[in-house]
């Protein structure tokens, strides 16, 4: 399968049509952004790992019962998938206090939450993701009530799925963004990616960050913890 056109550019990947209608080439960038676009960089070797990464977790998660986009690596930056409508509404899970949930609730980074807890935003970069219910994602029309029930239930076992996946690589899941999209006939697939771009992991024994916070907040070390993340994960997978 090859590349035809240029369906779609985003911040991190891009997408290019095949000559089979139903499905789609990616291809991962080192492009990072960060803030809705405003801090932008370079990650080296970022998009070969994500690339990887997320083809290994999807491909683990598909024989766990979720299904998702992924139908086959075919190098190290591009992955063949099916073609989804993305539905936009961005679902993310969080075990622990971090990032804008610690900043819009006052809460410091680091408490575990009893269970954990999922929340969607409104993906639309002009309006800055903002949070959405399901009776906002309901009354905008994203999705039906049935599509969210199921949503909510894949993601929470998405989360259950990763946390022990990293938890065998020595890493803890604090949280994660995750999106879904429609076959054509209305199938709801995972899709999109699972990488450090997407989750907050931070390693078990020193908490330190093994993520895209490391850009976020220039920590430094940046290429060196996706390798370290990427070379865990496949020791401990
Ligand atoms: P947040 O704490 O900034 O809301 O981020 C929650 C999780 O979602 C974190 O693991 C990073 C991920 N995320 C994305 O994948 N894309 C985004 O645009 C944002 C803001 C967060
Ligand atoms: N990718 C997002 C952006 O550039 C934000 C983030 O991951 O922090 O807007």
């Amino acid at each position: 399968m090859e590349k035809q056109e240029l369906l779609y550019e985003g911040k991190a990947k891009k997408v290019y049509t095949t000559q089979d209608p139903k499905l789609l080439i990616v291809a991962y960038k080192d492009d990072a952004t960060a803030f809705n676009g405003q801090k932008k960089g370079t990650i080296h070797g970022k998009g070969a790992i994500n690339n990887r990464m997320t083809n290994l977790l999807m491909d683990r998660l598909e024989r766990e019962g979720i299904p998702t986009h992924l139908v086959e690596e075919l190098s190290g930056r591009e992955t063949l998938v099916k073609k989804v409508s993305i539905i936009p509404v961005e679902v993310i899970v969080r075990n622990i206090a971090a990032g804008s949930f610690s900043k819009r609730y006052g809460v410091e980074e680091g408490v575990v939450f009893d269970a954990p807890t999922l929340e969607f935003s409104y993906k639309n970069d002009d309006l800055g993701d903002p949070l959405l219910n399901d009776d906002h994602a309901l009354a905008l029309g994203l999705a039906s009530r049935e599509e969210l029930a199921l949503i909510r239930k894949y993601s929470l076992n998405v989360n259950r799925l990763l946390r022990e996946i990293w938890g065998a690589c020595g890493i803890t899941l604090v949280d994660f963004k995750v999106e879904f999209g429609r076959l054509e006939d209305g199938t709801i697939v995972l899709a999109d990616e699972i990488s450090p771009d997407t989750c907050r992991l931070w390693n078990s024994k020193t908490l330190e960050r093994m993520d895209k916070d490391r850009f976020r907040r220039d920590l430094g070390g940046v290429e060196e913890a996706y390798v370290q993340v990427m070379n865990r994960l496949t020791g401990g997978l």
